[in-house]
């Protein structure tokens, strides 16, 4: 038998009984690779005499186109069998039941940013945001409270170092600092976060949400706050008439300061906002603070004007009737299905921030 009748039936049974790619990718190169069986016989044939070389490259060619087609049509087959198994694996069973699916729901304060955020927007406040981690520099000395100042105490600071150099922001007033020490005057912002007191009960959590306003330019007035703050609770509470009064208070970083209430009463075991002779006390507010301006490098001689801190959870709970604010962070999936908001579903006061 010659050398190619020998290769011919040695190889055309090895491909018979190749069952997958693998196999047939190694038969392949055994016979086509740089120093594969087909190719050292190309090197056979330059050895031999003129006479035997027409045969010989005849026989050898017809084997290699051969063994080529058997190959292709080899990977072909195996490659459609391999599809068929998987359809064959994957076949779909319709008659199980279909699998349930829930649709998420926007938790109560972060629709209530958004709803404050588009109120805002609306009388030219852009929106800013700071680090909830931040230095004592920026949360309170800037903020015309120095060491040993007694209104650091009242913040029940969680510090992160022994020095008390870093903390988790008291306040959101630290975004006013960062504003002011970027930009050049005027400034009108708003800066709704997350804060962090140590402090927990039905209506504290050690976590909560603020919301800073501030407006500087040259001639700013108590008179502009009042204004600002009247159309806001009413745009959010979607009422036209409401009681508010400004009480005066303390806040190193503003002067003079108040506390701002709102008039409400109880019908039918309900919450009334605007109306009554009872006061809830929702934000703190002021003019800023000389000093302030000083230590963020604003000119004091030539520009003044308001800042304001509203707690975001309070109003959340007062507009939608929610009374635990710890049930807020406690991502019970039932509270939230109850108490949250449809992704679709467009509160009448919002106007989209895109406005
Ligand atoms: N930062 C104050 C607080 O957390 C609120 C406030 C902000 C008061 C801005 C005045 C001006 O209590």
């Amino acid at each position: 038998m010659s050398e190619i009748e020998k290769i011919k039936n040695q190889f055309f049974s090895k491909l018979e009984e190749a069952k997958d790619l693998e196999k047939l990718n190694q038969i392949k190169s055994e016979l086509f690779g740089k120093n594969g069986i087909i190719s050292n016989q190309f090197k056979v044939l330059a050895t031999k005499s003129d006479e035997d070389k027409k045969t010989f490259a005849s026989e050898l060619n017809t084997l290699k186109n051969d063994l080529q087609i058997i190959i292709s049509k080899k990977v072909e087959k195996i490659k459609i069998e391999e599809i068929n198994k998987k359809l064959e694996n994957e076949k779909i069973d319709v008659t199980l039941p279909e699998r349930s699916f829930r649709i998420g729901k926007i938790h109560p304060v972060s629709q209530v940013i958004d709803e404050i955020s588009s109120i805002f927007s609306e009388i030219g406040f852009s929106v800013e945001e700071g680090p909830d981690v931040e230095n004592e520099y920026n949360n309170f000395t800037a903020l015309n409270t120095p060491k040993h100042h007694p209104a650091r105490d009242m913040h029940d600071t969680f510090y992160l170092d022994e020095d008390k150099k870093t903390l988790l922001r008291t306040h959101t007033s630290p975004v006013q600092i960062r504003t002011m020490l970027k930009g050049k005057p005027p400034f009108k912002i708003i800066a709704p976060g997350r804060t962090y007191r140590s402090d927990s009960d039905q209506t504290h959590s050690p976590m909560f949400h603020q919301l800073e306003g501030l407006h500087i330019d040259q001639d700013i007035s108590m008179g502009h706050l009042k204004g600002c703050l009247n159309y806001f609770i009413k745009e959010f509470f979607e009422i036209d008439k409401i009681k508010m009064r400004f009480r005066p208070s303390h806040f190193p970083f503003t002067e003079p300061s108040a506390e701002v209430d709102i008039g409400y009463e109880i019908k039918n075991d309900q919450i009334v906002i605007g109306e009554g002779n009872k006061w809830l006390e929702i934000l703190g507010c002021g003019m800023v603070h000389p000093n302030v301006l000083k230590n963020v490098r604003v000119d004091h001689k030539k520009f003044q004007g308001y800042a304001f801190g509203i707690g975001i959870d309070r109003l959340a709970m007062l507009k939608y009737g929610i009374n635990d604010l710890r049930a807020f962070f406690e991502c019970d999936y039932r509270w939230l299905n109850h108490y949250g908001f449809d992704p679709l579903d467009v509160p009448t006061n919002y106007r989209g921030l895109s406005k």
